[in-house]
């Protein structure tokens, strides 16, 4: 019999073309993810799970599905599961990087621009009807060339951002755990302290993972030393910012502006502050959001699932 597993969400064909006739699999049909109790009851005899960031992988999961040897995640990030907990049940956790790298850095440049030159701002004035004259100050934003953008984070999404920057003329100082010289010398990028980047730069865009030491890394302090005129964007995790400060600094002008694809809570609710703001460019999670990228996510989240079901070591764990 072919090994079962639990599919949390609706994959692209791509991903179900591969899956079929490798495994025995059941997909959850419904709206959104599946909620918790339908979660721990499918998990109960299955080998594989194919995971989204929606769901909560943790202990008590673990608990739940005594037969689990795989957990393959549909997204490069993997900060809902709790990669201790698996290595303590002997599960493998495997992640889908590199094909969703380029979608995503045109995102985060996306949101950059169009924060910059106040595209949805000038999009509904147009729409409202308001354009009755052309006058030389009106909604005016901010230029990239000869500007500085600081990218927090220097693995593979920041540096296809900072090569995109790089077209555009742009200066790229970075932040990160090591040292990046191949990238460094490619697109001219200075490794400065948090701080320093914080402090020099017209754009910062952040790239790190969520985990204990990036947590609310960019909060009160870290808006406060940012200049006036800076804007952020944010295509990683929504709580890599503190979202109550971010709301004070754009408010209270502390930056300029902010574009923001992810968000504390997702889908982020109606009554969140930032919303009410004219300086807030947002989108709703979308950074890998092209066909070309989930097609080659849902292959390569079911390719690990396959291979590490069937013995051979897949191409991207979390936790060799
Ligand atoms: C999406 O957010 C991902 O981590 O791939
Ligand atoms: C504006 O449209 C210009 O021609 O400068």
């Amino acid at each position: 019999a072919l090994p079962k597993v639990y599919v949390t969400q609706r994959i692209l064909k791509e991903g179900m073309d591969l899956l079929n006739g490798h495994v025995d699999y059941k997909m959850w049909r419904g709206e959104g993810a599946p909620d918790r109790a339908t979660l721990l009851r499918e998990v109960q005899d299955v080998e594989g799970l194919l995971s989204m960031p929606a769901n909560a992988i943790d202990d008590e999961l673990f608990s739940h599905a005594p037969k689990l040897k795989v957990v393959s995640q549909h997204a490069v990030g993997f900060d809902n599961i709790d990669i201790e907990a698996a290595k303590r049940h002997g599960i493998m956790i495997c992640n889908t990087p590199d094909v969703l790298t380029d979608a995503t850095a045109d995102l985060a440049f996306t949101l950059l621009l169009a924060a910059a030159r106040r595209l949805v701002e000038c999009s509904e004035y147009l729409r409202r009807g308001q354009w009755t004259t052309w006058y030389p100050d009106m909604w005016l934003g901010m230029d990239t060339a000869g500007k500085k953008l600081g990218i927090v984070g220097f693995g593979q999404i920041g540096q296809a951002v900072a090569r995109r920057a790089k077209g555009f003329g742009m200066s790229i100082c970075y932040y990160n755990p090591s040292a990046k010289p191949a990238a460094e010398k490619e697109l001219g990028a200075q490794r400065v302290s948090l701080d320093k980047l914080l402090q020099t730069s017209d754009y910062v865009t952040l790239h790190c993972p969520l985990k204990d030491e990036t947590r609310s890394l960019i909060g009160e302090r870290e808006l406060r030393m940012m200049k006036p005129t800076a804007i952020l964007v944010n295509t990683s995790r929504g709580l890599v910012v503190d979202q109550k400060a971010l709301c004070k600094a754009l408010s209270e002008k502390w930056i300029w502006a902010a574009g923001l694809d992810v968000f504390a809570k997702e889908p982020v609710p109606l009554d969140e502050p930032l919303l009410t703001l004219p300086n807030v460019t947002v989108m709703p999670h979308m950074g890998s959001a092209t066909y070309d990228s989930r097609g080659g996510m849902s292959r390569l989240a079911a390719q690990n699932l396959i291979d590490a079901l069937e013995g051979r070591q897949p191409l991207y764990v979390v936790n060799p």
